[in-house]
């Protein structure tokens, strides 16, 4: 619910989970009051008269002790004697950056508002509190965008700027959100890393110094997840409050947190000033993108359930959004760009025969594709390698009982291609500097509607003639001398963001003209594994790395934001291609069930035994595939710590539960066996499936199944439970 006390000028946004509370003074600055576990009433006038802290500023509106930089400022500007990190700075024609937005009025719409020409979460039922701030001197009107999500708890902020005026400006930094936060000993919370090793979970101190979490990449990227939270330095699974922010888009980013002398804490986070500025002209409006704000009462796990609902229910839309995804079967670690179809089809045979459903025809199809080095833009089937063309290999694919799915990268160009040689302009980068080759590509530029247009009729016609079921959406570089031939001067520090709208652009173009395809993003694995693009595709591949251990961490880090249904994980061959570790099928195989599964080996060079690994682990996936992909998640404690992983996913309905178990080392003489449960219930049976054990489910949770003694490193263990009807009890 929002609502707003008349006489105190407190809004109070509340779910049964959280509340947010903000106060208009009398002056017209809008001050933040509160955001945690819900409060009833939120009566909370006395708190900004309370605040007693040391300021050696002036005063502010020529009254006496009113000194902004004492105050929790919803969303401060720069220029005023509010001396800490502002969350916008514009630039106006006068040459000055001072702002001063002072309150108007509101509005409460009774629906989730998103930004128009960026994605974000979708909700008929949620409510948005719009509340319109104006800076009189510069005629310039700020609009802040509250949507509460009751089904979540989650809320999401955005920002706009209306240049009523009649003088253009410069914005030159606008967070997307920004809140202050009482310092209770906290600790930052956040995901980095870098290619195959994406989303390394990590926590650290605050300093006063303030902490930066940023791309600078033209891509959400490998290194840093668009997230950044604040948690009770005592947090754990399951306790402590933890407040998050994350940023509903795919290109450069900036979430910080700051410290002030009396340790109050500013967290923000938007596109990055750094590679961004925009002139905002006469009558024009800009929109930031939307940032997803998640309170947890008790720990990590809450977090990531509302992350991850949020992301599914509300983020995730379209035809596959509640639908098993297809097992499939990848070409690029089998063959690479070593493509030649009487082979394909052999293993696409293969593959149907051990009951895959979806044959992916990855990089090497098109153009003179031999290696990385050409090509891109050249979107024309190699006739050396598929005699007869594209739609005729995908019909025989398709007669074997699979469905079709190919690899493509739009946003490319290679220099060796037809595509360049015709339009040289359509390249990425400032003119009359060097355009730095990256995997021997450059970037088109989707800052040019031109580009656009012609990238949404090739892959229209291609989609169509090869009668694709799913599309891998890759992305293989950063950007780089970021700047545009197509724009003019005064916008070329537009030109990253612009990039952004131009593919959201053309994927939203492309996604609802083939509404059947099921579209996977990828940028060399993770790079681009955020919310933004969750929002046109469904699923992503989430690492180059295919080792089944490094995958622990990296899928571990991932599904504390991202529903199991969107996480692409494949059985790669062993010794692995990445870091070349010797593991067993079945260990390959439990980890990869751990999101939506695939094979990406060679299965014809397989042996008669591990083939039929793999047909069994094909049919159990599809027993458990529901549950995996639509079921809740729950990590669970392992005696051994960081040598152990271990997780279990409950079915929407509560009947069926898979846990799973894998030790990294093996140790002698190690401590308990066992592994307890948790999210079951507890005073249920629970039939461990294969066999005849019944055990109750308080049972389970407090003592826990037993974990095979081996000597072996890389083992991994996993199980099937059926909750049992109340009559069939344990004999
Ligand atoms: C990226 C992807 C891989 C594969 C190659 C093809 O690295 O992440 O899965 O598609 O490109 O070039």
């Amino acid at each position: 619910m929002i609502t707003f006390n008349q006489k105190t000028r407190i809004f109070h946004l509340s779910t049964s989970q959280m509340s947010y509370v903000m106060q208009v003074l009398p002056s017209g600055h809008l001050t933040h009051l509160y955001w945690g576990d819900e409060l009833k009433d939120a009566a909370l006038d006395y708190l900004i008269t309370e605040i007693k802290r040391a300021s050696y500023v002036a005063d502010t509106d020529g009254i006496k002790e009113f000194k902004l930089e004492r105050l929790p400022i919803e969303y401060p500007a720069y220029g005023n004697s509010d001396l800490r990190k502002p969350a916008f700075v514009l630039e106006h024609a006068d040459g000055s950056n001072i702002s001063d937005f002072r309150y108007v009025d509101f509005e409460i719409q009774p629906k989730l508002l998103k930004p128009n020409n960026l994605p974000s979460l979708v909700d008929e039922k949620g409510e948005t509190l719009i509340i319109t701030l104006i800076d009189n001197v510069k005629q310039l009107k700020m609009q802040q965008y509250y949507g509460l999500n009751h089904q979540t708890a989650a809320l999401v902020r955005f920002v706009t700027i209306e240049n009523i005026g009649i003088e253009s400006i410069q914005i030159s930094e606008l967070s997307s959100a920004c809140v202050q936060i009482d310092n209770t000993n906290q600790q930052l919370l956040h995901f980095s890393g870098g290619w195959a090793r994406e989303m390394q979970f990590q926590q650290s101190e605050l300093t006063q110094n303030g902490q930066i979490i940023e791309s600078l990449r033209g891509q959400s990227s490998h290194e840093h997840q668009p997230f950044i939270a604040l948690a009770d330095s005592q947090f754990n699974e399951n306790y402590g409050e933890i407040r998050a922010m994350s940023l509903i888009y795919s290109g450069d980013f900036r979430a910080s947190v700051t410290m002030e002398m009396h340790d109050a804490l500013r967290m923000q986070i938007g596109l990055n000033p750094a590679q961004f500025s925009w002139r905002l002209e006469a009558g024009e409006k800009f929109e930031t993108p939307a940032a997803l704000l998640v309170y947890a009462k008790n720990g990590l796990h809450e977090m990531g359930q509302i992350f991850r609902t949020s992301h599914q229910r509300f983020l995730v839309r379209g035809n596959h959004q509640w639908q098993e995804r297809p097992i499939l079967i990848n070409s690029w670690e089998a063959f690479y760009f070593d493509l030649e179809e009487a082979r394909l089809l052999d293993f696409a045979k293969e593959s149907a025969d051990l009951g895959i459903e979806l044959f992916v025809l990855d990089d090497g199809w098109f153009g003179r594709r031999d290696n990385a080095s050409s090509s891109l833009g050249d979107w024309q089937v190699n006739l050396r390698k598929f005699p007869n063309g594209l739609g005729s290999f995908s019909q025989k694919i398709k007669a074997m009982g699979l469905k079709f799915g190919l690899w493509v990268e739009p946003e490319m160009i290679s220099p060796d291609s037809l595509l360049y040689q015709q339009h040289p302009e359509w390249v990425l980068g400032t003119p009359g500097r060097q355009h730095s080759l990256s995997r021997d590509q450059w970037v088109l530029d989707l800052t040019n509607p031109d580009v656009c247009d012609y990238l949404v009729e090739t892959f229209m016609t291609i989609f169509k003639e090869a009668g694709v079921d799913y599309v891998k959406w890759d992305f293989n570089r950063s950007l780089t001398e970021i700047g545009s031939q197509f724009l003019p001067k005064f916008r070329q520090r537009e030109t990253a963001h612009r990039y952004i709208l131009g593919l959201y652009d053309v994927v939203e173009r492309l996604t609802s003209a083939f509404p059947d395809v099921l579209f996977e993003n990828c940028a060399g694995g993770g790079g681009r594994f955020d919310a933004g693009l969750t929002y046109y595709m469904p699923q992503t591949w989430t690492s180059d790395d295919t080792d089944a251990i490094e995958r622990l961490s990296i899928q571990e880090g991932t599904s504390m934001l991202y529903p199991s249904a969107s996480m692409g994980c494949h059985v790669s061959a062993s010794p692995n291609h990445q870091n070349g570790r010797l593991t067993s099928l079945k260990t390959r195989g439990i980890v990869a069930m751990q999101g939506n599964f695939g094979y990406e080996l060679d299965i014809l060079a397989l042996t008669i035994e591990e083939k039929e690994i793999i047909r069994q682990q094909i049919k159990f996936y599809k027993q458990i595939r529901q549950t995996i992909q639509f079921g809740e998640l729950y990590r669970l404690k392992t005696a051994q710590r960081e040598n152990a992983k271990a997780w279990l996913y409950v079915s929407a309905d509560f009947q069926e539960v898979v846990v799973s178990y894998v030790q990294i080392l093996s140790r002698a003489n190690t401590p308990s066996k066992r592994l307890c449960l948790t999210g079951i219930d507890s005073d249920c049976y629970y039939q461990i499936a294969g066999t005849d054990v019944i055990r109750r489910g308080d049972e389970l949770m407090q003592i826990g199944l037993a974990i095979n003694d081996v000597k072996h490193d890389f083992f991994a263990q996993t199980w099937y439970l059926i909750r049992q009807s109340e009559n069939k009890k344990r004999n």
